[in-house]
């Protein structure tokens, strides 16, 4: 049993908190918003992610997890809670105004625990940041500690995704750890191995590399056959029978080749951003980076060219309803979901805009333009809506009563951004139905 500090408790950091308590350790999750801490107290989590209530409470009710809002309890112990050999920094490292990762909470995080920490210290980055940010954290830790204390620096960066966040965490496909002392990477490899994965251990600028071009890779998958699913528009073929095909070939992978709105969330848009920035800061002109933005960003106005034409190329006055608003099934982050695009735009044009979402609606309420409606279930959502698009797959969209949805619109034109339905299925139930790079399966 270690004793941990996790700095910041958003996705990452209470996923890693409560799951490196389940995995036996006695772990202090801190934040600097007392809310969001009070209300862990009581039991109520700041995100939707599957199991994770579960794994918070079984964890807190065993003594191995704690909150505070208090950096010299999480670190040196006090409170009842013990002294931390580990602190993890999983705070958000959102896009700046250029492109770059705004690394003000990491710095703030490395400050604050060099204020208090009197006794030697792992401190693990969790956070996605850019390459060098170890050796930059290590500076802060040395220049602003008021004694000096050994500590040791070591990247742990993490590949979870919403959605299925404690699965991933607890079945990694490897564990990253860089570090430039290998003692304290193979310490951090010590709180891991319980989980029987490969560890690929580097140092701290290759660990946080592999971070961004696992992200900027699995990005360009998704552009990739966004692009691919263009073409097949124009000559016919249906990109989804072309993804199968060529996910059976081993070296391509059937997964991340679903054409549709693109990518969106917390991760992948800013994580291509901020490689391309650290590109671009040193000369090098990231020219496949850009494209996979372009063509990301060009999928989300297709969709309602799409709409418009099927709509006698007009939006003005029309009612469009957004049946799903979190950026991916099993989430309710809505961290630049195409939603928020579709919705601005469709408002701007003079469309009257509704939205559905099982978990999302919260969320969603305060980043929608003036006077979006929100529905309570699809089926609300339908009435008198002159089209849908399906801007997120969630699993009970795959079930709905679709003649139930056909009869309440005003015109049954649904424009399917993630490819769920079956073209023939819909047709037959009367709907003007297009998907992305159907082909012919879309004119018939
Ligand atoms: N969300 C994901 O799916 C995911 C997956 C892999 C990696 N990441 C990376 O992990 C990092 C965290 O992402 P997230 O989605 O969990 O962020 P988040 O915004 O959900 O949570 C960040 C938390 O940090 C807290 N915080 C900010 N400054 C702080 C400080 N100085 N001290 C203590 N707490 C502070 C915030 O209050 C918030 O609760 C990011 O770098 C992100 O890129 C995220």
């Amino acid at each position: 049993m270690k004793n941990i500090a996790v700095v910041g408790v958003g996705y990452v950091g209470l996923v890693t908190g409560a799951c490196l308590a389940d995995l036996g350790n006695r772990v202090t999750c801190l934040d600097i918003s007392q809310e969001r801490i009070e209300n862990l107290k009581k039991g109520i989590l700041p995100i939707f992610e599957p199991g994770l209530e579960e794994v918070v409470r079984r964890n807190v009710k065993a003594g191995r997890l704690w909150f505070t809002t208090s950096y010299a309890d999480a670190i040196n112990g006090g409170s009842g809670m013990q002294p931390a050999e580990f602190a993890f920094i999983a705070v958000g490292t959102p896009s700046a105004v250029d492109g770059a990762a705004d690394l003000e909470h990491v710095r703030a995080a490395a400050e604050s625990i060099a204020d208090v920490v009197d006794h030697p210290l792992v401190i693990v980055n969790k956070s996605t940041v850019p390459v060098g940010t170890g050796d930059w954290v290590a500076d802060i830790v040395k220049t602003k500690q008021k004694q000096s204390i050994s500590f040791s620096v070591v990247s742990n960066p993490e590949f979870l995704r919403e959605g299925s966040a404690i699965h991933d965490f607890m079945n990694p496909d490897r564990v990253v750890l860089g570090s430039l002392n290998r003692e304290a990477a193979e310490k951090v490899a010590q709180l891991h191995l319980p989980l029987r994965t490969t560890l690929v251990i580097t140092d701290l600028r290759t660990a946080e590399m592999i971070k961004y071009a696992s992200n900027a890779f699995l990005a360009t998958k998704i552009s990739f056959i966004n692009e691919i699913a263009n073409i097949c528009e124009e000559l016919g073929a249906d990109v989804k029978e072309v993804a199968t095909g060529m996910g059976f070939d081993k070296r391509i992978g059937r997964a991340f080749l679903d054409a549709g709105l693109g990518y969106g969330g917390s991760c992948f848009p800013k994580d291509v951003l901020a490689l391309a920035h650290m590109a671009e800061v040193k000369g090098r002109h990231p020219q496949l980076l850009q494209a996979v933005m372009d063509i990301n960003g060009d999928q989300r106005r297709s969709i309602l060219r799409k709409v418009s034409a099927l709509l006698g190329g007009e939006l003005k006055g029309k009612t469009v309803g957004l049946l799903g608003l979190a950026f991916k099934p099993n989430t309710d982050d809505m961290r630049d979901a195409p939603s928020i695009d579709l919705a601005r735009w469709l408002t701007e044009q003079g469309a009257k805009v509704k939205g559905y979402d099982p978990v999302s609606m919260t969320a969603a309420a305060s980043m929608m333009p003036a006077g979006m409606k929100f529905a309570e279930d699809p089926y609300e959502l339908a009435a008198d809506c002159d089209a849908i698009i399906l801007v997120t797959e969630w699993n009970e969209f795959k079930q709905l009563d679709l003649e139930r949805v056909r009869q309440s619109m005003k015109t049954p034109v649904l424009v399917d951004g993630r490819n769920v339905y079956d073209s023939e299925q819909m047709r037959a139930l009367g709907f003007t139905y297009r998907g992305i790079g159907r082909g012919y399966n879309d004119r018939q």
